[in-house]
């Protein structure tokens, strides 16, 4: 279906959208994962990889993503058959990114759940005097709890329907005007808290003095991996919400002012972390444990810690749920754009679709602990798996191929000049071309090479 600028809703500002964008890319990816994979690869070192692999890669796939959106005006499937054909292999680009939303939202909002669970258990104040051992066993006995993370799931799922059948402007938009700021305030004092605590100085050096003795192959891997997926990029996400962006807005610009949002946050989130985390004399390298054990630890033992633990996971439920609705409108936006679906059914099928999808992940650590999908991991682990290790990637590599050799003509040229920021075509075109896909095969050979697959493809012969 062709969707022209007149019938097609558009962010009504350039700060609604880069809002609405920042909403996306910021969330558990920032301020849970972000912080813990930097304690466990050593620190300042690592954020350096990061902080280059967001310039050389993210932002050039993230302009590219957002061009094939506002050019198009569809969904990531739909604007690859405009731009090709019905039959075109491209398709596929498109394909593989709905494909990775649907995924990653089923289990994204599992963990979303957890992130309630713990809003609710630091108002009644479950961590307050309680000793380390049993703050540890209630994580434990969430994820052993099948019932409770399915209830919590369901929830997340229908703030997110709620979100999103309000639609671009009245849904997304309005509520990332507001879920956003919040957010930045919540974050701004516990970065604060942080900057104040004994521990201050320790969390700054741990962060940016790099020692790059600390750093192995595998964790350059682990950051271009995360550089992706902090920035919701390979996921339809910011194809659908370019496909939603003005023609007179600044691509350049609009995407800078998202990746410096998204990293700022990051870095921010490690600073409100890491110094209260030495204050207390615990470890920075728990890993995915960090913000669910470490954490309610270290709050229980440091003043005003009531209160900053429900801040706290006040501020990963927010970021979550921005992040959660652009999986959700990614997919929405292909039965609106492709089949002609209504919004209120479009999306009240994808939220049980995700609700449904998600149960095995709720129950993967309880009553399906024993079956394991690929090799000896759970449901949810083989799902992070196949969407994060082969999906993301294959999507942003067809991506970058498919705009900086395939598109024809000189649409993407004129789309990134428009905004008056021709002088960084030949820079992105370089980086887009070459550097892009390059980094990003290296990853998916690396990843595969370490989750077995070659081994795997051997074995059927
Ligand atoms: N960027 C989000 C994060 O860092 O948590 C995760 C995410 C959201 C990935 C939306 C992809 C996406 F489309």
């Amino acid at each position: 279906m062709q969707v022209n600028d007149s019938t097609r809703a558009l962010w009504t500002t350039r700060l609604g959208f880069v809002l609405a964008a920042a909403g996306s890319a910021v969330g558990l990816g920032n301020i849970w994962k972000f912080p813990y994979i930097t304690g466990q690869n050593g620190g300042g070192a690592f954020v350096l990889v990061y902080l280059g692999c967001i310039v050389v890669v993210g932002l050039p796939i993230m302009m590219a993503e957002l061009m094939i959106g506002r050019h198009t005006r569809r969904d990531a499937v739909g604007a690859f058959i405009q731009l090709e054909h019905r039959r075109s292999f491209w398709l596929s680009a498109g394909w593989v990114s709905v494909a990775a939303a649907f995924i990653i939202l089923s289990y994204y909002s599992v963990v979303a759940g957890w992130t309630l669970d713990y809003v609710f258990r630091a108002l009644a104040g479950s961590f307050t005097g309680q000793p380390a051992e049993a703050i540890e066993g209630i994580f434990d006995g969430l994820i052993g709890n099948g019932p409770r993370q399915l209830l919590w799931h369901v929830i997340f799922i229908l703030l997110c329907l709620g979100i999103v059948i309000g639609g671009v402007q009245k849904g997304i938009e309005r509520w990332s005007k507001i879920l956003m700021p919040i957010l930045l305030v919540l974050l701004v004092l516990l970065f604060l808290n942080g900057m104040f605590s004994k521990g201050a100085w320790e969390g700054i050096v741990f962060m940016f003095r790099p020692d790059f003795t600390k750093l192995t192959a595998g964790s350059v891997l682990e950051a271009m991996g995360h550089a992706f997926f902090t920035l919701s990029l390979g996921m339809a996400a910011m194809i659908t919400y370019g496909s939603y962006l003005s023609r007179n807005e600044n691509l350049l610009s609009a995407s800078l002012r998202v990746v410096i949002l998204d990293t700022m946050i990051a870095l921010m989130a490690g600073l409100a972390i890491f110094p209260i985390v030495f204050s207390v004399g615990m470890a920075p390298g728990q890993g995915a444990g960090l913000v669910f054990k470490t954490i309610p630890v270290v709050f229980s033992k440091i003043t005003g810690g009531y209160v900053l633990a429900i801040l706290f996971f006040l501020l990963l439920a927010f970021a979550a749920l921005t992040s959660a609705i652009s999986l959700l409108e990614a997919q929405v936006a292909y039965l609106i754009d492709e089949r002609g679906w209504g919004r209120k059914k479009a999306t009240s099928f994808l939220a049980f679709l995700a609700f449904a999808a998600g149960v095995p992940t709720a129950l993967s650590y309880n009553l399906l602990s024993d079956w394991t999908l690929i090799g000896d991991l759970t449901f949810f682990d083989s799902m992070d798996l196949i969407a994060s290790n082969y999906l993301l990637p294959i999507s942003g590599l067809l991506i970058s191929i498919y705009v900086g050799w395939f598109w024809k003509g000189s649409e993407e040229k004129e789309e990134l000049i428009a905004g008056d920021a021709g002088w960084i075509y030949p820079a992105w075109h370089f980086l887009i071309r070459f550097v892009s896909p390059t980094a990003v095969a290296i990853v998916l050979i690396f990843k595969a090479k370490d989750t077995g697959f070659f081994n795997w493809i051997a074995s059927l012969f």
